[in-house]
């Protein structure tokens, strides 16, 4: 093993804002290991939505204090959570172990704060990491790509929904699945496909739309046509009903206008996500007419216990193993490359999943 360096790169939000906020820097400090701690030098690094949301401020990091990755060694600002590394997942090789499990050497795949960075820190690795073998035949390139955005849509859609599988059952539930040709949306598409359900997917665009269609929605419906197009494009699918489950991504431009009109009598609005900017406060009397569910879940929430990890982690993989999903990959850039990225992102340009590649 090479060994481990005082200072590493990595990129840092010295304060909110747009793609041009993240600097590269090849001077901060290496974290150091605890008790039953691992440090992972990193290869791929995961892109997704919620980093954009630490970058622009949407979402609050936490201060320094509690969290052992964070970058800043300046006495004079306690308070402020920046600089941040930002970066919710990577896979890498462990340059130091404090964890019997955890081997120096092994291959992992991992969900962390802090992973846009040459190196990071894992404090609970037993609920963080997956060790790659563990894992068949899957590149760490395609661990990271199918790890965050495929947990999201299995949780999602076996806890959230309470979708099982329907075993060659033909009638499965009516979903509705936005942005499906994105990294989540893709996810959640190819594993409903495995459930048994009826899936309409939007998408914006005919190329969208038919790699929706490609991932195995039955039926897809375009996203860029006015919203009244939309709903009754749905309703007419559906001869009238609506759907059981809308998968909301996209958040505010279509909850309000679209998810509650399409939704069928006793279905389930599931919102996970703010693309389009978040959900404001929700008047309740809009669920009364159909008794409609709403549901605001994080995928975090759900993989909080080792059992759970495992669980979820093994069926993902398994069904990458054997072939029933597949990541798309959309583009790796080199991490010096993020902004980029960020950009590519958030202009709605991307299919499938973003990488950062460590060199
Ligand atoms: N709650 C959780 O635990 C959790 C976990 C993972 C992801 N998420 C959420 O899932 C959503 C998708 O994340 P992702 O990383 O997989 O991204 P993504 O779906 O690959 O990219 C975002 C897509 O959203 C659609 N979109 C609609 N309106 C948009 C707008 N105004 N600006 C930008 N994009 C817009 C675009 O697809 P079209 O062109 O097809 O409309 C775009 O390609 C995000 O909201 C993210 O926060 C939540």
């Amino acid at each position: 093993m090479a060994p481990i360096p005082k200072t590493m790169f990595g990129v840092v939000i010295p304060r909110p804002g747009g793609p041009e906020v993240l600097e590269y820097r090849t001077d901060l400090p290496v974290p150091s290991l605890g008790e039953g701690h691992i440090l992972v030098r990193n290869e791929y690094i995961g892109v997704n939505y919620i980093d954009t949301y630490f970058r622009t401020g949407l979402y609050k990091p936490r201060s320094p204090s509690s969290d052992s990755n964070h970058p800043s060694t300046s006495s004079h600002d306690t308070s402020s959570p920046y600089p941040l590394i930002t970066g919710k997942e990577a896979s890498g090789v462990i340059s130091a172990s404090s964890h019997p499990s955890f081997p120096v050497g092994a291959r992992v795949v991992y969900l962390a704060d802090a992973t846009y960075a040459q190196f990071t820190l894992l404090t609970s690795p037993q609920i963080q990491a997956t060790l790659l073998p563990a894992c068949g035949r899957i590149s760490p390139e395609t661990a990271c790509a199918a790890h965050l955005q495929g947990l999201t849509a299995l949780t999602f859609i076996r806890e959230a929904a309470g979708i099982r599988q329907q075993l060659g059952i033909s009638e499965g539930p009516w979903t509705l699945v936005h942005a499906a040709a994105g990294g989540t949306g893709s996810m959640l598409v190819q594993i409903l496909v495995i459930m048994g359900a009826k899936i309409i997917a939007t998408a914006g665009g005919k190329q969208k739309c038919e790699r929706a269609k490609r991932l195995g929605a039955q039926w897809v419906v375009d996203s860029t046509l006015p919203q009244e197009e939309v709903i009754r494009q749905v309703k007419e699918i559906t001869s009238g009903r609506g759907v059981d489950v809308v998968f909301d991504g996209v958040g505010k431009a279509t909850f309000e206008t679209v998810d509650l009109e399409i939704v069928a009598r006793k279905g389930m609005v599931i919102v996970f996500g703010n693309a389009s900017g978040p959900v404001g406060p929700v008047d309740l009397f809009r669920l009364m007419p159909k008794n409609i569910k709403i549901m605001r879940p994080s995928m975090p929430g759900y993989i909080t216990t080792p059992e759970e990890k495992e669980r979820f982690t093994s069926e993902l993989f398994d069904f990458l193993v054997k072939g029933k999903i597949r990541a798309n990959i959309h583009k790796v850039y080199p991490l010096k490359d993020v902004a980029q990225a960020h950009m590519d992102l958030e202009s709605r340009k991307t299919t499938g999943k973003l990488l950062l590649k460590v060199e």
